[in-house]
């Protein structure tokens, strides 16, 4: 089937279901920035609370993470004025959508995914019926848009195919090009940003240690201590990147300082071929300072401020819900609902 040409768009979602981290900003955030930045896309960002509910939330919780989640993306960088952010749950065409791909996708799909299977674990009867459909509300997010861009994290991957599968299925079974197959934007292993204390695992707000993480608001004297703890080994840093290759926690320092500093890690690399980590690692600790204490301040100073931060996120609800809702009303049609 031919596609028609869709309007560039990027369409993103992250779970406001805990505290943000370094891997959420240089992984997500700061990326978001520089497609929003770039001119070439419409760029939407979503904080996805209906996802977050697929596991148990505490209700006050999530009002404030999701919240503080908006003050971040602001203070990171998203301009309202060009970027269209908003919670989920304000815009119902998402669940609407969500209903109707839970109908195209088949349980097969689901089943399959790594995600379902490493969360559900070994009690998968127990777990809610959301969080195996996830992945079909998370194809509606992206779909009711019509984005043709969706930049995620390697782990999304699955999701992102099971999107395409999604709009492929639908267009065949209504014998229509009306969904676009979607372009994944995934992050190089660069900006993967890991553990302080595992250089193997991802950073994760859920990780038990806090220092295997550096938090958003985290102050100036815990982001040196943390970094100043992080593991290394006792070598001193190689002068290439293939001199990293089997030790992942300093390739991680590495680079985290390259995508603080906004260059490539052959660069820093260069500039501290033959150093100790007791030099690097100061240097990382301030160049931390210097980029995410700005960003934190703002975030805090937003924060006081909480229904400029509710009106600023129904405001992003109103201009979303002008482009999902023909989009919605159409699929209707094509399905076959009166209206
Ligand atoms: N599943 C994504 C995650 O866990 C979050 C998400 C939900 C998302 N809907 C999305 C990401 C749509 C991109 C597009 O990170």
């Amino acid at each position: 089937m031919t596609q028609p040409s869709f309007t560039p768009r990027v369409f993103s979602g992250i779970k406001p279901s805990g505290g943000l981290t370094l891997g959420n900003y240089l992984g997500a955030m700061k990326r978001f920035v520089e497609m929003q930045e770039s001119g070439e896309y419409e760029t939407i960002y979503c904080m996805v609370d209906l996802h977050a509910i697929t596991v148990w939330q505490d209700p006050e919780e999530l009002r404030h993470n999701t919240r503080e989640m908006a003050a971040c993306f602001i203070a990171a960088g998203i301009d309202p004025a060009k970027s269209i952010l908003f919670n989920q749950s304000q815009v119902a065409e998402h669940a609407q959508l969500g209903w109707i791909f839970n109908c195209v996708a088949r349980m097969g799909w689901m089943g399959r995914m790594t995600q379902w299977k490493d969360k559900a674990g070994k009690n998968a009867e127990n777990a809610s019926l959301g969080l195996f459909g996830y992945p079909a509300l998370m194809a509606a997010d992206i779909l009711v848009y019509h984005a043709t861009h969706v930049p995620v994290g390697e782990d999304q991957k699955q999701h992102l195919e099971l999107t395409r599968d999604i709009a492929a299925k639908f267009n065949n079974d209504f014998k229509t090009p009306f969904f676009p197959i979607t372009e994944p934007v995934i992050e190089g292993a660069a900006t993967r940003v890991m553990s302080l204390r595992d250089g193997s695992k991802k950073m994760s707000k859920s990780d038990a240690s806090d220092m295997s993480r550096i938090n958003m608001d985290d102050d100036a004297d815990t982001i040196a201590k943390k970094i100043r703890k992080a593991k290394t080994d006792p070598e001193p840093l190689p002068d290439n990147l293939e001199g990293l290759d089997d030790r992942p926690e300093a390739r991680n320092l590495i680079n985290i300082y390259a995508a603080l500093a906004d260059t490539t890690p052959q660069t820093v690399i260069e500039e501290f071929a033959g150093k100790q980590f007791g030099t690097f690692k100061p240097a990382l600790a301030d160049l931390a300072v210097d980029r995410l204490s700005p960003i934190s301040a703002e975030m805090n100073r937003m924060m006081l401020d909480i229904p400029e931060i509710d009106r600023m996120l129904a405001a992003g609800a109103d201009r979303a819900r002008e482009i999902a809702t023909p989009i919605l009303e159409k699929t209707y049609d094509i399905v076959g609902m009166v209206r």
